[in-house]
């Protein structure tokens, strides 16, 4: 039988502890007697060719950087069926018969177009917003929310020093984990995440006056970036309760940084599985973390499944903040 030849890339947003997970698919592929490759810009490198063999110290000196040493791109050309096609043929000339795709859903997508051409694909998930619906946890998140303390926890500083209130727009588009768990851990007054439907006289101004009465002055609003409009609420806490504010959105700060241990080792762990699963022959299989066990569904299955939010601990962050 031929060797068998993977490939790995990275695609969307890129995470911290995706150069862990690449750095697990190219060393398990060798040690399981494999050829692999690594592809540059996402699925774009496919199209393009931008494709190179790997050997073990190709990942040297990577586990402990953010980003992806890989780079990351969306791809409108591939997101086409005539581009599925295209990545799936130059897969085949290149003898490439299995892939591995660190990304979120949209690369998901991508990985069972390309299996359904023909190209065995394997999903990790990989974004820092933790907002795949399959999996409990996605690599980067923890890297991304100790960001978010801290940066907050030097904003707290400056506020308290002011008695002011700082309004913190944190990373989450559709997603409001970030924002929740970072809110509980840096002890918002608030939370407002898109998951929530939210009344601002009840759950952010009530909530500052009452706490105000029993002689807190200094104040952080955790929003998530899918609610939008932090100046706007800003100028609202202002007006109704006569605290100075201002507005502090982290942006991409959260995307970057050296990956926590819990990042690196679950990026590891899932590196090795996803090369197991390809030669064990499996194909269209995503990766997800439920509790502490790493475990893997049929990506269609995996892309169809509701993401359900945890509105008990929202519950806890909004009662002990006061
Ligand atoms: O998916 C991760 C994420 O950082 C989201 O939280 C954010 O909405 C989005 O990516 C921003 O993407 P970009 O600036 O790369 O287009």
């Amino acid at each position: 039988m031929s060797t068998k030849k993977i490939a790995v890339l990275t695609s969307g947003g890129d995470a911290p502890g995706m150069n862990a997970a690449v750095r697990a698919v190219v060393r398990t592929a060798i040690s399981f007697g494999m050829e692999v490759y690594a592809v540059r810009h996402g699925y774009n490198g496919l199209l393009t060719g931008e494709v190179e063999k790997m050997d073990l110290r190709s990942v040297s000196n990577i586990i402990q950087r953010g980003g992806t040493a890989l780079l990351t791109a969306r791809s409108p050309e591939y997101n086409t069926p005539a581009g599925v096609k295209k990545a799936a043929d130059k897969c085949r000339e290149m003898g490439i018969d299995g892939v591995v795709v660190v990304g979120g859903d949209g690369s998901f997508r991508g990985a069972r177009d390309l299996t359904g051409a023909g190209i065995p694909c394997i999903g990790i998930p990989g974004t820092i917003d933790n907002d795949i619906a399959c999996t409990d946890y996605t690599i980067g998140y923890d890297t991304a929310m100790n960001t978010a303390m801290e940066m907050i926890d030097k904003i707290r500083e400056t506020t308290e020093s002011h008695d002011r209130c700082n309004v913190v727009e944190v990373m989450g588009r559709r997603c409001g984990d970030i924002a929740l768990n970072t809110g509980i851990a840096v002890g918002a007054i608030s939370t407002l995440v898109p998951e929530v439907e939210y009344d601002f006289e009840k759950d952010v101004i009530e909530r500052i006056k009452k706490a105000q009465e029993t002689g807190k002055h200094h104040f952080i609003v955790v929003v998530a970036e899918g609610i939008g409009h932090v100046e706007e609420i800003c100028k609202k806490i202002e007006a109704a309760t006569g605290i100075e504010s201002r507005v502090t959105i982290l942006g991409h700060v959260q995307r970057g940084g050296s990956p926590t241990v819990h990042d690196r080792v679950v990026a590891s762990r899932m590196g090795y599985y996803a090369v197991e699963l390809l030669r064990d022959g499996k194909s269209n299989r995503v990766l997800a973390m439920k509790g502490e066990d790493i475990i893997d569904l049929d990506i269609t299955e995996a892309l169809d499944m509701p993401r359900v939010f945890d509105e008990k601990l929202y519950k806890i962050s909004m009662e002990l903040s006061r």
